[in-house]
């Protein structure tokens, strides 16, 4: 093939029709905007003939294959090409306009039929193909586009004959739009959307803008058209919720301006909508209206008028099995999650999404930030390891200007109409420059009543003088650190928002109530988009119909970005992580706060007034049970308004008493079953501390010396204390060995997603985990002295732990008191090497027999949980089996924690052991050993230890969101040098 327009910086479309708004016409007096069932629409979608070329220089039209493609999909799915997954990195050389001449292609093929009249034209349309595409009809070229997140439309009428048609389409891998479209994904090709064919009248109207505006009582709603000048006679009706006609107009103008009196307005949270019907002679088009506005007034934004907040993620179109298909079920699934998860915002990352997912957004109630297919920083790391002269080069480079105005065009003046894009984003880490401001100027010039955001211009390198901040609306940034986003908080001139923050990936994120707290407390906060939706992967099965998730250089690609992608909310299945667990509460619709025996409820909703939206439920438990409950119906509560809460609570008294606040979804909406739990607060009223006493008994205990240790020895019980490891290496109950190997004190814990920088995953610092050494700790024992009353062993133990070239990293005082009844009390001092800026963990691990299977514990559960990510869990008695206390990371890591946990016990048939403190402690129980979390690169490799792996933690260093961003904050890390940690470890025997 000898057409090159795919490497030519000037050409982006070859015979395109003018862009114009998304709809979905149908004939008069019909009703429809589906592209099902609807007579002027011939949807193309369904089984096309494919033929793979590994290059477009050998593609021919001519090749005939028998193979099938469905469309939509992407050719990488089925078995052609192969996967490529890499983040920032061009995968091609940086060397536009040019691209490899390895370029693969793909050629579809498909007949249709069409019954030709006078009246009617013919517009194919293509919704989304990676990269670009030639259509040729009938053997005839039509015409060429590129941008793989837009819109192309050819009018093929001339071309076309009567009855059967072949169209084919050469998609390419790449073209000089790849330069323009480094977005963090899998790097896959074809056609991903719908491809279809509009039957339109000779005179239509091609293009209206719709824009409203409010007034006292009444709203304006304007329309633009583009009839081409034809003068046609557009008749408009405006229709409410419920059908009824509410304005209505006629023109053969370009303008028709309407009013609703008393109009209702759209807001995420009560999404109304009307309906618009634009009757023309021989087409109607409906379509819907949402009356709001969005502006920012001083640095607050406002929606309507109210000042609003961000509860964002971001999306992108990632499915395991489609790829980047996204069929209208799995965006409502996406919705339905986010909605049932508090999410009121997405961030369309980092190109326009399906046009349908906007009429969600509407219908479902999500303010969008809408981004241009745009994003270019591959050409950072083109001339050494990212450099940053060579961020923004391509903002920089004028010969980009023509393609990167046309994709912020593309994207306006598709999604104008659509109430739940509130902003407009130029697109992403790209850098600024001249065509930068180009871009500016080009949405401007199209659509002033939205807010502009483009967070890359933070970035650029050369010139800074020359631009101007006040180009952009609101103020973006992307994974400041809780100080820094602090004081942007109290600097900001324009809205804040962070764009991206609380890197989702593996386990995690930390600190995300930290984040959500700033964007309450100030005014100027819009609030921020959790990097992100959902965990990237491709799905395979094993030989046993197990899912397998592979990520970057699973598929013996050279350049890769590793699991880099695989760091959603929602693993790729869509099961919620337990970082949206967290978010979800963080997000909740009411925070209640407590002073004194007050409790105050303060409606965090913009719009919604309480009664409406939630009823407030609460129980109280008494160390896990429920003694009392009740409901608090119809509490009015303004949004942003706080009021004491009527509520009478039975007295207290004791230990381990706990108030939980629910909040039930009461409003009636398609994606949130009435009664939903929409998040909660919990307090702890104990009037007490809970203590154990040792069980009481009388039994002797002695202590005799062995040639490892000394065995200790009572009526029921038989331990063997290992003097070379300064632990318990046996543990018989009643003749039963609970222990598979000796216990070990360990200070180390399998890395997670965002400990791999301290850990020395990502790169090999100087004072990571790994060149610290820390994973290899083992105790050094000085002495063991033996001493022995009537009713109890104390074993003292003083030791280090160390590893070969290190210097000890922490001395420990280890006293083990061993009485009658088995128990033992367990007191270690612990002084930590004052260098060590934290620990991990500082704990016991018990290696018990694999059948100790069955958990309770009294700490932070159901989920697991950390120092900074417990704000989705809360404190009550959990029962558990080992294998569900496990989160199965598609990258395995550290998981399965609770924190805040005062006791916790793991019983097989036979025994009960239960580890008590009364300082809450953290615990984990597992059937993988944490060296083998750390060993294995994917959940399917995983081999289990044989055994129940029980940490008993004085404490566990937080999650934070180190992978991209800032790691556990300072008051999270076991930053302790000098502590004592004390719990007792009881044994019982099951009846
Ligand atoms: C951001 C970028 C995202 C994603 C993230 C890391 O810098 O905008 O697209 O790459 O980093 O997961
Ligand atoms: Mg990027």
């Amino acid at each position: 093939m000898n057409y090159n327009y795919h490497q030519d910086l000037n050409i982006v479309r070859m015979n395109t029709m003018p862009d114009r708004a998304y709809y979905i016409p149908c004939a008069p007096s019909k009703n429809t905007t589906s592209k099902e069932n609807n007579e002027r629409v011939l949807l193309l979608n369904g089984s096309w003939k494919f033929t793979y070329y590994p290059s477009f220089a050998e593609a021919s039209l001519e090749g005939v294959s028998d193979n099938v493609l469905p469309v939509p999909s992407n050719w990488q799915m089925y078995g052609y090409d192969k996967h490529q997954y890499v983040n920032i990195d061009y995968p091609i050389p940086y060397n536009p306009p040019f691209v490899p001449k390895e370029n693969p292609c793909g050629v579809y093929k498909r007949t249709f039929s069409v019954e030709l009249t006078e009246e009617m034209q013919f517009h194919l349309n293509f919704e989304g193909v990676d990269s670009c595409h030639y259509v040729f009809l009938n053997g005839v070229f039509i015409g060429y586009s590129q941008v793989s997140h837009s819109t192309a439309e050819y009018d093929i009428t001339p071309f076309l004959q009567d009855g059967e048609n072949e169209i084919a389409v050469m998609v390419l891998k790449w073209c000089d739009g790849t330069y323009l479209e480094a977005q963090d994904k899998f790097r896959m090709s074809g056609i991903f959307r719908d491809v279809y064919l509009l039957q339109r009248p000779q005179h239509h109207v091609r293009h209206y803008v719709v824009q409203t505006s409010l007034q006292q009582e009444s709203a304006t709603v304007s329309f633009k058209f583009d009839d081409f000048g034809t003068a046609l006679v557009k008749s408009v009706k405006i229709l409410d919720a419920e059908g009824r006609a509410v304005a209505q107009g006629e023109t053969c103008d370009e303008t028709l301006s309407l009013t609703i009196e008393n109009p209702v307005l759209w807001n995420a949270e009560q999404p109304y909508l009307y309906q618009m019907v634009l009757d023309t002679l021989q087409e109607r088009i409906i379509d819907t209206i949402g009356i709001r506005t969005i502006s920012a007034q001083g640095n607050v934004l406002l929606a309507n008028g109210q000042p609003i907040k961000f509860k964002g993620v971001n999306r992108h179109d990632s499915y395991p099995d489609t790829g980047y298909v996204a069929s209208r079920e799995q965006m409502v699934r996406d919705l339905q999650l986010m909605k049932q998860h508090n999410i009121n915002a997405i961030r369309t990352s980092h190109y326009p999404n399906a046009p349908e997912f906007y009429h969600l957004c509407d219908e479902y109630g999500f303010y969008v930030i809408d981004e241009g297919d745009m994003e270019s920083h591959g050409a950072w790391s083109s001339h050494g390891f990212r450099d940053n002269d060579w961020y923004a080069v391509v903002h920089h480079d004028p010969q980009f200007q023509t393609a990167i105005v046309d994709r912020v065009q593309r994207l306006v003046t598709r999604d104008i109409n659509r109430p739940c894009v509130v902003i407009w984003s130029l697109g992403n880490e790209s850098g600024l420059g001249v065509n930068t401001l180009a871009a500016v100027d080009a949405v401007r010039k199209l659509d002033s009543s939205r807010l502009l955001h483009y967070e890359s211009k933070n970035f650029m390198p050369e010139d800074q003088e020359k631009f101007n901040f006040d180009i952009l609306d609101v103020e973006s940034h992307m994974y400041p650190d809780l100080e820094y986003t602090e004081r942007l908080a109290q600097e900001n001139k324009k809205p804040l928002i962070l764009c991206e923050f609380a890197h989702a990936m593996g386990n995690g994120p930390g600190s995300l109530s930290e984040y959500y707290e700033l964007f309450y407390r100030y005014d100027g906060f819009a609030g921020g988009f959790v990097w992100e939706w959902c965990d990237h992967a491709i799905l395979q099965y094993d030989a046993s119909g197990n899912a397998q998730y592979l990520y970057g250089g699973d598929f013996g690609e050279v350049l890769h970005d590793g699991n880099f992608c695989v760091d959603g909310l929602v693993y790729p299945d869509r099961t919620p992580h337990t970082g949206l667990l967290e978010l979800k509460n963080c997000a909740r619709p009411v925070h209640i706060t407590r002073a004194g025996n007050t409790f105050s409820a303060e409606n965090k909703l913009d719009f919604a007034d309480l009664s409406d939206a939630v009823t407030v439920v609460w129980s109280l438990e008494q160390n896990g049970t429920k003694i009392a409950e009740g409901s608090i119906a119809n509490f009015n509560l303004a949004p942003h308004a706080k009021a004491p809460l009527p509520l009478s609570l039975p007295p207290i008294d004791g230990a381990r008493v706990y108030l939980k606040f629910e909040y039930l979804q009461k409003a009636v909406h398609p994606l949130i079953p009435v009664g939903t739990s929409l998040g909660f607060d919990q307090f702890d009223l104990s009037t007490e501390d809970m203590s154990v006493s040792l069980p009481v008994s009388h039994s002797a205990v002695t202590a005799e010396q062995t040639p490892t240790g000394w065995l200790v020895n009572g009526e029921t019980f038989s331990y063997h204390f290992n003097t070379a490891l300064g632990t318990f290496d046996s543990f018989k109950i009643d003749g039963i060995e609970c222990f598979d190997r000796p216990a070990e004190f360990d200070i180390h814990r399998a890395p997670t997603d965002n400990d791999m920088v301290e850990a020395g995953i990502a790169s090999y610092g100087q004072n990571s985990w790994k060149s610290l050494r820390l994973d290899a700790a083992y105790a050094y024992t000085y002495e063991t002295v033996v001493e022995q009353s009537n009713t109890s062993v104390t074993i003292t133990c003083p030791l280090s732990l160390v590893a070969d070239r290190a210097a000890p990293f922490c001395n420990i005082q280890a006293v083990y008191n061993v009485y009658g009844s088995g128990a033992v009390e367990v007191s270690m001092h612990v002084s930590v090497r004052k260098d060590l800026a934290y620990l991990p963990r500082f704990g016991m691990r018990y290696f018990l027999t694999e059948d100790f299977q069955n958990c309770t514990y009294f700490g932070y559960g159901p989920q697991e949980s950390y120092s900074d990510k417990h704000a989705g869990s809360y404190k009550s008695m959990f029962n558990a089996t080992v294998p569900d206390l496990f989160e199965n990371y598609i990258y395995p890591q550290e998981n399965g924690s609770h924190s805040g946990t005062e006791e916790c016990t793991l019983s097989n048939a036979n025994t009960t052991l239960k580890a008590f403190s009364t300082k809450p402690f953290s615990f984990c129980a597992s059937e993988y050993t944490r060296e083998e979390l750390a060993a294995k690169k994917h959940h399917f490799e995983l081999q289990k230890g044989g055994c129940t792996v029980w940490n008993i933690d004085y404490a566990m260093t937080g999650v934070g969101s180190g992978s991209c961003g800032p790691y556990t904050i300072e008051q999270y890390r076991l930053t302790e040098k000098e502590f004592v940690f004390d719990y007792m470890f009881i044994p019982r025997r099951n009846l």
